[in-house]
């Protein structure tokens, strides 16, 4: 809020994503609110808050329509109105071949090494097409004048910068891809590999959550269009525009008001045993995520597998709870990935399960974050062990939902977080033998050395939260601003 006043005085923030920050769905004679399981909404969400901008979104909640105003607006949070959220409608077609098609069964896949095949249809691009060209008269009609900072967010909005570029010139838009960008010889199987590019191009700054992925960007540049890199100023010029690309951790809000509010770890401990009637001495390991093949749900079944068979004595001693989020569930993938991940937990529990004693538990249902940080608090050990992830914010709530300092996190390598989480127990998510070596050690782990562990983690997440993310783009904009005011003035 600071830099805004301070740096861009009067400029007005819109911020664009696919999924919207609140959903109003019908249930029974009434309507429901939900929060998604997103972590780019958990991210946004404050700072929208923050700024008090208005935000762009899909209105896919069954009761969405009969929320909004004249203007398709709604005033968000409810009972705290600070934002407005204005929804975008799309017909089944425009939703199935832009968010299933092009971006969900084509550029997700092509962007994480999961080793999924990435599907591209022609009618799932013009469909993108045509719904980044809706979003973007959304944007022109939503701007109060002619220099509003756009912040658009993920892989559903490639082309969305160029179409604000070209309608409000002076607009600065700030780009966030919050998945992995991949190497330029796999981005090549796309077949509108230059269009993405040049529609992202229209950006003034786009920020990924590592220099890792930056660098593949610029590789991607390089190889497919006519452009001039200047790598030591991190900067493309391409059709008379520069864009900055730049790595840009994304974190979390501390949950300072959240855990004041929650009870403490061990009446945590108590509820969440109670809720999943788990039996009083085993130790909690927990997953929480959407069900998606990238989070590597099915490679921790094989890790406690193996746990089971190189370390008997965890039989009967060990429950492990994995919170899946349904997401995505029409697509073939998902369905398959769905079943797949049910068959494996059942086997789990007929072979090492016994009177009373599960030792896999998947929930598939949505939790809010109340529910979620509860479990966090409950959990002996936190696995995040996603094959491929741009940063995973589950590890940094699950640090952060640790106010005892106890607990150990199991972290993929393969996470950007693990960039930054340097006491995690880091993992690769394909070597069950390592990961069950990694169980053995979190589950034998001090309490001394757990608090070790845990609290240069959350001290790193305090103080780089969502805010320093969000402040570092801003400052990096308003530098822009300021450089093409003066080269303006100067002529
Ligand atoms: C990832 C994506 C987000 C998306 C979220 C949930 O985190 O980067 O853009 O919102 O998954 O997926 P969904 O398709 O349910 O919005």
């Amino acid at each position: 809020r600071k830099i805004l006043a301070d740096d861009l005085p009067d400029a007005q923030v819109i911020v664009v994503s696919n999924r919207e920050p609140y959903i109003h769905n019908i249930k029974g004679n009434g309507v429901e609110l939900l929060v998604p399981a997103s972590g780019l909404v958990s991210a946004l969400e404050p700072i929208t808050r923050a700024c008090s901008g208005t935000w762009i979104a899909y209105g896919g909640g069954t009761a969405d329509r009969l929320m909004v105003d004249e203007n398709d607006r709604v005033q968000v949070p409810p009972g705290n109105p600070s934002y407005a959220l204005r929804r975008v409608w799309l017909t089944e077609e425009e939703h199935q071949g832009y968010y299933l098609g092009f971006a969900n069964e084509g550029l997700w896949p092509l962007c994480h090494i999961a080793f999924t095949r990435p599907v591209f249809r022609a009618s799932d691009w013009e469909a993108y097409e045509a719904v980044n060209r809706k979003f973007a008269d959304t944007v022109v009609a939503e701007a109060r004048n002619e220099r509003p900072i756009v912040l658009v967010q993920d892989y559903h909005f490639a082309l969305l910068p160029r179409m604000i570029r070209e309608r409000l010139p002076e607009a600065i838009v700030i780009t966030f891809w919050h998945i992995p960008w991949p190497n330029s010889e796999v981005y090549s199987i796309c077949p509108w590999r230059e269009r993405i590019l040049e529609g992202l191009l229209g950006s003034s700054i786009i920020g990924f959550h590592t220099q890792f992925h930056a660098n593949n960007f610029t590789e991607s540049v390089d190889r497919f269009l006519e452009s001039r890199i200047e790598r030591a100023d991190a900067a493309i010029s391409y059709g008379g525009q520069t864009t900055l690309v730049h790595a840009y951790p994304i974190s979390i809000e501390w949950p300072a008001e959240l855990l004041a509010k929650l009870p403490d770890v061990d009446q945590c401990r108590g509820r969440v045993r109670d809720r999943f009637e788990l039996p009083a001495d085993v130790k909690l390991c927990v997953g929480v995520e959407r069900l998606d093949y990238t989070k590597g749900i099915l490679d921790r079944f094989h890790a406690l597998d193996e746990l089971f068979t190189r370390h008997p004595e965890w039989i009967g001693k060990l429950v492990f709870l994995q919170i899946a989020a349904p997401s995505r569930g029409t697509l073939p993938a998902y369905r398959q990935l769905h079943d797949e991940c049910h068959r494996y937990a059942e086997e789990l529990n007929q072979r090492f399960g016994s009177e009373g004693y599960k030792p896999v538990i998947m929930v598939a249902e949505h939790h809010s974050q109340e529910q979620v940080y509860e479990i966090y608090r409950a959990a002996d050990i936190g696995m995040v062990t996603s094959l491929h992830d741009g940063m995973n914010l589950v590890a940094k709530e699950f640090v952060a939902a640790r106010d005892d300092e106890q607990g150990v996190l199991l972290l993929s390598t393969f996470a950007g977080a693990s960039r930054e989480l340097l006491e995690a127990l880091i993992v690769n998510p394909y070597d069950a033998a390592m990961m069950s070596e990694a169980l053995q050690q979190a589950l034998i782990m001090s309490p001394d050395e757990q608090r070790e562990r845990m609290r240069p983690m959350r001290e790193m997440v305090r103080n780089n939260n969502v805010y320093r993310w969000a402040g570092s783009m801003l400052l990096d904009a308003a530098r822009l601003r300021k450089r093409g005011d003066l080269d303006r003035v100067t002529g």
